[in-house]
């Protein structure tokens, strides 16, 4: 989420905080602990079953297997009524915040999980793409090879010293040189006690320019890649965001700590695709 400029800016804490290395070590936990949510819901995307019941595998799944609070369920911000279930399922031209529902999916779809988990008063925001069916069109896969490689590019660019715009500028580059586009009304977003916090992470951008990036920054960066045109339009439900040409969108999310070297990813498992080799 993060939507750029808009009233959720408001509603965020307006500096950014830095966190200690106990803390980025509880960060680490419930980051996992969302990775792991995506690993285990994989075998259940199928064609037939619907994103309600996805939803209902991921809640039980986080409220009784991990003990931990999955952070969208009643999720309330700016003018959004209070989010109404426990992930978001985001399909086809479906951008971010797909409410579920019961519709089943269908073979050849793309369809896009967004886990956030509240553990022991830290969050973990992590999100992938997963292909219904594992078949779909050239299209369509490409879409999500290509955001993948987009959100793995932005993250060789964190480290001390670098900029907020290193790392949209790597984004839109990787996605406009392979004709897609980058939506900008939603962006990444400082994460830790809350789940959106400052700064917003855009996902495009000019090289060296934006904030610095320093040691403790916790942040999210979630590329929304569009097959078609960048213009996005929200649904009536108050949350789902679409693509205004109905062409395809692919997203993928990691949070990610920035270290006095480099950078760590929080949001890791076991069964998470591993970073592309460029
Ligand atoms: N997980 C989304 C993000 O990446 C936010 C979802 S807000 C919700 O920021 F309320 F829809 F869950
Ligand atoms: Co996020
Ligand atoms: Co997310």
């Amino acid at each position: 989420m993060g939507k750029m400029r808009s009233s959720l800016s408001a509603a965020i804490p307006m500096t950014i905080t830095l966190k200690s290395p106990e803390e980025i070590e509880k960060m680490r936990v419930a980051g996992r602990l969302a990775a792991e949510v995506l690993d285990y819901i994989g075998p259940f995307v199928k064609p037939g079953v619907t994103t309600a019941e996805l939803d209902r595998l991921c809640h039980n799944h986080m409220v009784k297997t991990q003990a931990c609070y999955p952070a969208p369920l009643h999720y309330s911000v700016g003018k959004h009524p209070p989010y109404p279930k426990s992930i978001c399922t985001s399909l086809n031209h479906q951008v971010c915040h797909g409410i579920p529902n019961d519709r089943p999916i269908k073979k050849g779809d793309i369809l896009n999980l967004d886990i956030t988990t509240l553990k022991e008063g830290w969050h973990g925001d992590t999100s992938r793409m997963f292909i219904v069916g594992q078949e779909a069109s050239i299209l369509a896969k490409r879409l999500c090879v290509i955001s993948h490689e987009c959100l793995w590019r932005a993250i060789e660019q964190v480290r001390p010293g670098k900029r907020l715009g290193d790392i949209g500028a790597a984004i839109q580059r990787h996605a406009e040189k392979n004709g897609f586009s980058v939506v900008r009304d939603y962006c990444g977003h400082g994460i830790g006690r809350n789940f959106h916090e400052e700064p917003q992470v855009a996902h495009f951008g000019k090289r060296g320019e934006g904030d610095e990036l320093l040691p403790g920054m916790t942040f999210t960066i979630e590329p929304m890649i569009n097959a078609g045109k960048a213009a996005v339009s929200e649904l009536p439900d108050g949350w789902t965001v679409i693509t205004k040409d109905r062409s395809l969108s692919a997203q993928w999310e990691h949070t990610v700590v920035v270290t006095e070297t480099g950078v760590d990813v929080l949001t890791l498992s076991v069964g998470m695709p591993p970073k592309p080799n460029f």
